[in-house]
């Protein structure tokens, strides 16, 4: 057998070097080389260029799963050959959501293979009985070498493969501890290489981590197909699959769920599970119906203004950008004349919902003028609009579609931008009430 060549690999950020170094020149970590063998390049049979139009345009159908919100994030189902990987922090509820999946594909009559570096077959047993899943056609290898994965999977050929999870599988002959950073990167590529030459689809798990003493799956994101990532706050029991990366389908779709005493359960009507705990006459909260991937779902943000007893007064963003909160409070602060300085600043969106779109300043500007003041805004109005830095108020993409999932949910009014009614059909759901400026939105909602 020929050596491969070493290189030395930094655990901490992946960069390179051909000597070991006490300190990585990329990230100042101390101590973080391992030596890597590389395994030497393998001939493969030449590959024939091909004329696009000459590429048939078949191919195997997806595997539609009776979960539709995972199908949704992952654009209609799990493509044949393809490799998933779902990330997200301890206990979230990876290890439950595949097991679901899996049972879900078993019972649906094709085989699973499910791999558990982590757990032993009776927990996972004992797990499933929970969740109800039967496990007929459901295969648990509890394995961690990756030689002895594949050759187990290549046996079985079944429909789909669940690896739980990438951090803890080795791959033998690379010189490192499984979940370092080459350990982790060897066997992701060495599972797409098997996945695509099967056909068979993988979904491997991987955890998140705060520290960054073990692989996350980051570093993996630019070799699989998919990238998802489970989410949710720890004392909440709504989880959000998110797409992050989709070879097959359009990113930033969301599956939402939520954790009960049997495993994750879909909410089909997220916008009505989010609003459900309100209260009617809550001081600083608003109602915006934000739009995630083609989405539409009506969350509430609240804020709370109290006097600092800081100097310098604090901002919390929980759920919404932290620069943009900035952003608005100064606003507010010249253009809107609210006095902030003074004030820490609050800004909350229920349910562990994270809102990225510029469209929700409004809303957040809203709830922050509202506890100020100590006014209600109307409980059967939303609001949604970007704030400019001269306090102008701008249009918004979509608009259509927020204002039906509000009215379709028993909103009667919706604040807007002045200039987002141009163009827009008649929406006889629901009163429009137009605003030119920050100034002008505060005085109507908070008459
Ligand atoms: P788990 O799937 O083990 O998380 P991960 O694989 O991401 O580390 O989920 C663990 C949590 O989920 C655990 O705290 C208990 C909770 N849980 C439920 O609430 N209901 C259930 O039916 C199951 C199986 C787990
Ligand atoms: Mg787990």
């Amino acid at each position: 057998m020929t050596k491969g060549r070493t290189v030395f690999m930094c655990q901490n950020c992946g960069h390179e070097s051909p000597k070991w170094l006490g300190r990585c020149p990329e990230c100042n970590q101390w101590n973080s080389y391992v030596e890597r063998v590389l395994s030497p390049v393998a001939t493969r049979p030449k590959a024939q260029a091909q004329e696009l139009s000459q590429v048939s345009l078949e191919h195997s159908p997806r595997l539609v799963l009776p979960f539709s919100e995972f199908n949704r994030v992952l654009g209609g189902g799990i493509v044949p050959g393809s490799l998933v990987l779902i990330g997200g922090d301890p206990g979230i509820g990876k290890s439950t959501l595949l097991l679901q999946v899996a049972g879900m594909v078993a019972e649906g009559g094709g085989e699973v293979l499910y791999v558990s570096g982590e757990e032993s077959v009776h927990q996972i047993r004992l797990r499933a009985e929970r969740l109800g899943v039967l496990g007929a056609g459901l295969y648990i290898l509890p394995e961690i070498a990756l030689g002895n994965i594949l050759e187990c999977a290549q046996e079985l050929l079944p429909r789909l493969m669940v690896i739980d999870s990438i951090q803890a599988v080795y791959a033998e002959g690379t010189a490192s501890t499984a979940g370092s950073l080459s350990q982790v990167r060897e066997c992701t590529v060495r599972l797409m290489q098997w996945a695509k030459s099967s056909g068979i689809s993988i979904l491997l798990i991987g955890h998140v981590t705060k520290d960054g003493t073990i692989a996350g799956p980051h570093v993996l994101e630019h070799i699989v197909d998919v990238v998802l990532y489970l989410e949710g706050e720890r004392f909440s029991s709504y989880r959000l699959l998110r797409g992050v990366k989709n070879r097959f389908g359009s990113i930033n779709e969301i599956g939402i769920f939520e954790m009960r005493d049997r495993g994750l359960v879909e909410v089909t009507n997220p916008s009505q599970a989010f609003l459900s705990q309100r209260a009617e006459d809550a001081i600083g909260s608003v109602i915006v119906p934000t739009l995630e991937g083609t989405r539409p779902l009506l969350v509430e943000i609240q804020a709370l203004t109290s006097p600092s007893s800081f100097a310098l007064p604090r901002r919390t963003a929980n759920g919404v950008d932290f620069n943009r909160l900035l952003l608005i409070a100064a606003v507010l602060t010249r253009r809107a004349k609210m006095t902030l300085s003074n004030q820490d600043i609050i800004v909350n969106v229920v349910g562990g919902i994270k809102v990225s779109e510029p469209a929700a300043d409004l809303g957040i500007a809203l709830a922050i003028g509202s506890s100020l003041r100590g006014i209600r805004v109307n409980p059967s109005i939303v609001t949604i609009g970007e704030v400019g830095l001269s306090g102008e108020l701008r249009a918004v993409s979509q608009l259509e579609r927020r204002l039906a999932e509000a009215a379709k949910l028993g909103f009667k009014a919706c604040l807007l931008p002045a200039s987002a009614r141009l163009g827009l059909p008649p929406f006889p759901q629901m009163e429009l009430i137009p605003a030119d400026s920050l100034s002008q939105a505060l005085k109507i909602a908070l008459a």
